[in-house]
């Protein structure tokens, strides 16, 4: 079907590989015909208060809506990740940190020294007011401090709330209001590529529109920075009266672990809650199988801590199995296109995982950036984000990998915690650009998106997932309702992911990309409704439709629609306004590639937008529009037309 080899295990592979192609097979019909037995097996791989006696007591149906697990058993994530460690691990490295800028001095953190910090943030938290259940809101850049922040409230059961750093301040205080978190901790500025990031004058922007208590700030560029007295503290100043040692909380397998704001269809962001126990063993057991990954070994997830990668596969996973975790600062191009290369090298490393954005963008620069490094130390290649295509994936797998490392491909999202469709480089020979098969406990489905009912065999459809799994998410915070209007209502009984997917002769799944109004823009998710509230913002805006368009680099880039007020001159001064305007409201990744004025949209009698016609003009693919008959002025569409940037 196409010309991209497919990639059989390696011998030395399926002999040394902790999951083998038996191995998989076996376990996975266990997890299936037995899930009580499987996962209390799976989860003593972390340390239990009180063992878990009942494991999974989930249904997805409307009537009867429940997801728990291990309900009776208590834990604490923090003890999973540091004290259990110390015995025989206490010198080993926790967390390599590489600056943004090779010549800066890097930190490398042994887990004693780990558990020391995280200990004496836990007190200074407490010591603010924070109590179990409390909402703390983290604005960090890529600093070994964002780990310390984010254990220190999994020791003392605060629920983190962690905001990306390249948030605007309005998105920064929406998300602070919607979960009331009362206390925020940043960073003077950030610093990626060499460029500052105005972390603070961000926090103090937001905390204008939001009722903050507390401010704990980082001195990390050392920018001169004003502090409002009575709310903001310097880092330092307040941990330097507490002690290193905190105990830990016992937390119950179902108490919240943290929150996560991520795009949906509306315009408002949802708060992805996480739980701790079936959160805890899905990170670990993802990181552990997916990469291989045995104590010792260097593993480098490129990810930043503001997204659901970054918390699992920075922090948690690696971390709950003692493993020693890359944290970088900066970003593939700078000083060179070599860097992350060098990386590699510096510190030998085994398992790197990135986005296909990031790839795509250095393949462009040709391999000599590559070649120059020796890359001998990596073992497994990670790919994550959005569907990689299979030219990246080759060139990823013959030109970074030298065609010695498996790729692992691996389909998630912020919602299901971890990996849910990922080859095993022991277990499954890989096709370029197919996710491959389910983890443990993954019932993966295709549904007809017209009536709902599953397809089997070699096809296509909306995938859903036909049954719980221990990393899901619970609810959306604040608004149950929504949760189970968003996942559960399209395909009752069923969680929809919201991605379309094929399925091929052999079984593999192939995921095609959102088919709900969700676009990926560089492996991040962007709702088309959060841009369009944001342009409609602008005074000189009536109405914008956005949809996304294929892009090179970033996969999919943003293609915005606007109709302006009646006295508005469209020119390209306003155009360019427009742009900054989304970046200044939501943040750099929201920024527009194309913005089209236009006199109107295709608006069907009832006066819903037909999206189809936006995006098929947005993909240049203006052929066959399909019937445009019921739109109320068919003629609009002659104007887009003649008005897209594709036709000039
Ligand atoms: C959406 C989830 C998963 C962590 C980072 C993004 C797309 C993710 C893949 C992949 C094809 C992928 C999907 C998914 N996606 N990984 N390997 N192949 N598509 O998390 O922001 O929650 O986005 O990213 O469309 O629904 P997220």
């Amino acid at each position: 079907m196409h010309e991209h080899a497919i990639h059989p295990v390696s011998p030395e592979w399926a002999a040394k590989a902790k999951i083998d192609a038996e191995t998989y097979a076996l376990k996975y019909r266990a997890s299936i015909d037995d899930p009580d037995s499987f996962w209390l097996g799976e989860a003593q791989r972390l340390d239990w208060m009180q063992q878990p006696t009942k494991i999974k007591n989930t249904s997805f149906d409307r009537d009867d809506f429940r997801i728990k697990w291990f309900e009776d058993g208590t834990l604490n994530l923090a003890t999973n990740c540091l004290d259990r460690h110390l015995e025989k691990r206490g010198q080993d490295v926790a967390i390599i940190w590489e600056p943004d800028h090779p010549d800066t001095p890097n930190r490398i953190i042994t887990y004693d020294q780990l558990y020391k910090d995280v200990c004496r943030f836990a007190n200074t938290l407490k010591a603010d007011g924070v109590k179990k259940g409390d909402r703390v809101t983290i604005y960090l850049p890529m600093v070994p401090e964002a780990a310390v922040a984010m254990l220190a409230c999994a020791r003392i059961g605060a629920v983190h709330s962690i905001v990306f750093a390249g948030f605007s301040p309005d998105a920064l205080a929406q998300r602070i209001n919607d979960c009331d978190s009362q206390i925020v901790l940043t960073a003077d500025e950030g610093l990626r590529g060499g460029k500052k990031v105005p972390l603070k004058a961000n926090v103090d922007a937001a905390c204008e529109k939001a009722n903050v208590r507390t401010v704990i700030m980082l001195r990390h560029t050392g920018a001169d920075v004003p502090m409002v007295e009575g709310r903001d503290v310097d880092w330092h100043d307040a941990i330097e009266p507490h002690n290193a040692e905190c105990p830990p909380a016992e937390m119950n397998a179902e108490d919240p672990l943290f929150i996560l704001y991520t795009s949906g269809s509306t315009g408002q962001p949802k708060g992805v809650l996480h739980t701790t126990g079936g959160y805890a063993l899905w990170a670990s057991m993802t990181h552990e199988y997916v990469f291989d990954y045995r104590p010792g070994e260097v593993y480098w997830c490129a990810a930043d801590i503001g997204w659901v990668t970054g918390h699992s596969y920075v922090v948690y996973g690696p971390l709950a199995n003692g493993a020693t975790t890359l944290m970088f600062e900066g970003v593939p191009n700078y000083p060179d296109f070599s860097r992350f290369w060098q990386v590699v090298d510096k510190y030998k490393v085994e398992q790197f995982y990135t986005a296909p954005t990031a790839l795509r963008a250095l393949m462009r620069e040709g391999d000599e950036w590559v070649k120059k490094t020796s890359r001998k130390s990596l073992r497994i290649l990670g790919s994550v984000g959005e569907p990689i295509n299979p030219e990246a994936w080759d060139w990823y797998y013959n030109v970074v990998g030298d065609g010695r490392c498996p790729i692992a491909d691996t389909w998630w999202q912020t919602e299901t915690g971890g990996h849910m469709i990922a080859p095993l480089p022991g277990a499954h020979s890989l096709k370029p650009g197919a996710a491959a098969f389910p983890l443990f406990g993954v019932q993966p489905a295709l549904v007809d998106p017209t009536d709902g009912h599953i397809v089997e065999g070699a096809t296509e459809g909306a995938l859903v997932i036909l049954d719980s799994w221990p990393g899901q998410m619970r609810t959306v915070y604040g608004d149950h309702d929504r949760f189970i209007q968003t996942y559960f209502t399209q395909y009752p009984g069923k969680y929809f992911t919201g991605d379309g997917a094929r399925r091929d002769e052999d079984g593999y799944y192939w995921i095609t990309g959102r088919i709900d109004d969700v676009i990926n823009v560089s492996g991040h998710r962007m709702g088309t409704a959060e841009v369009e509230s944001a342009l409609v913002e602008h005074p000189c805006v009536a109405e914008a439709a956005v949809v996304g368009m294929p892009h090179d680099v970033k996969g999919q880039g943003i293609y915005a629609f606007v109709t302006t007020t009646a006295t508005t001159d469209n020119s390209e001064e306003l155009r360019k306004e427009l742009v900054q305007w989304v970046r200044k409201e939501i943040g750099p990744i929201a920024t527009p590639d194309v913005v089209q004025f236009a006199p109107g949209l295709p608006k069907t009698r009832s006066g819903k937008i037909m999206r189809r016609i936006l995006r098929k003009i947005a993909e240049n693919d203006t052929g066959n529009l399909g019937d445009i008959s019921t739109l109320a002025d068919p003629g609009v569409v002659d104007d887009l037309l003649a008005n897209s940037p594709h036709a000039k």
